[in-house]
């Protein structure tokens, strides 16, 4: 069973695509984490996990999530986590989940494509999107040979800096996420897209604008597809394009 959650679409690409090639089941985490419900899985094959890094780890909404499923079946789970440059140590504490879950680790595939955090920096130029998204599939699609054969993925090189950036550095990450800084502009037309996109059911319309609440985890779904261009952070997001995955749109 391929199982993903995503923010921009990337994640979903390459879930869909593992889907396609290893002619399994593939389920949108959203779908329960909007209702605050947990899963209920049950697979013959392994569990394929497909997610963005947030602050070189799994967001931490989604491992809540997958905390609090239940699992049956087959005990294998690989992990393929999407990233705009590295997943630090993820790997780390991927391993504690499945010992928690009584699954078996099977290994962290990392995949490189384009960037969407645009509250922090530019995403990826627009020139550069199609390559990262044919190279990124084209590595998945090699690794779900290894899925299929029973394999585990390739042991990843991790250096002090990895172990920094997914504990001391992840925690300092998270003290900085929140919904404040959003807003809605007078481009807003009240079409409601932010709430429903929203994964922690998030946005409420009041009066007909989006009203945040405290439960974000900046996965840049809403500033993202938002089909006005009208919700920004702060000042620094007026100046800075948009990405959304274009192939899921
Ligand atoms: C909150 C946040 C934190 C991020 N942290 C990292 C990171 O630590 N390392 C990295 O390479 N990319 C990081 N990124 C980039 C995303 O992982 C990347 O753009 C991913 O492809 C987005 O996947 P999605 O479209 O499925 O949401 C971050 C993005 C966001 C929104």
């Amino acid at each position: 069973m391929i199982l993903y959650f995503t923010g921009t679409g990337n994640s979903e690409y390459l879930a869909l695509a593992l889907r396609d090639a290893l002619g399994d089941d593939c389920v949108d985490a959203r779908v329960d984490m909007r209702r605050g419900a947990a899963g209920d899985f049950s697979s013959e094959k392994p569990y394929v996990i497909v997610f963005p890094t947030y602050a070189w780890r799994m967001p931490h909404v989604f491992a809540d999530y997958l905390r609090r499923s239940a699992f049956s079946g087959c005990r294998r789970a690989y992990f393929v986590m999407v990233c705009g440059a590295d997943v630090g140590n993820a790997g780390a504490y991927l391993r504690a989940l499945c010992a928690e879950k009584g699954l078996e680790y099977c290994g962290l595939l990392p995949v490189v494509m384009p960037d969407n955090y645009l509250v922090m920096y530019d995403v990826t130029p627009q020139d550069q999107v199609q390559p990262l998204l044919r190279a990124g599939e084209e590595k998945t699609l090699a690794a779900a040979e290894k899925i299929r054969a029973g394999e585990p993925f390739d042991a990843l090189h991790i250096t002090a800096v990895d172990k920094a950036k997914s504990s001391a550095m992840n925690r300092a990450f998270f003290l900085t996420v929140g919904a404040k800084k959003f807003r809605a502009t007078e481009k807003c037309i009240s079409c409601g897209l932010c709430e429903r996109v929203c994964p922690l059911n998030n946005i409420k319309l009041t009066d007909g604008r989006p009203v945040w609440g405290e439960n974000c985890t900046h996965c840049m779904a809403c500033i993202s597809r938002c089909p006005k261009r009208a919700i920004e952070y702060g000042k620094g997001t007026e100046r800075r394009r948009r990405y959304v995955c274009p192939e899921r749109g």
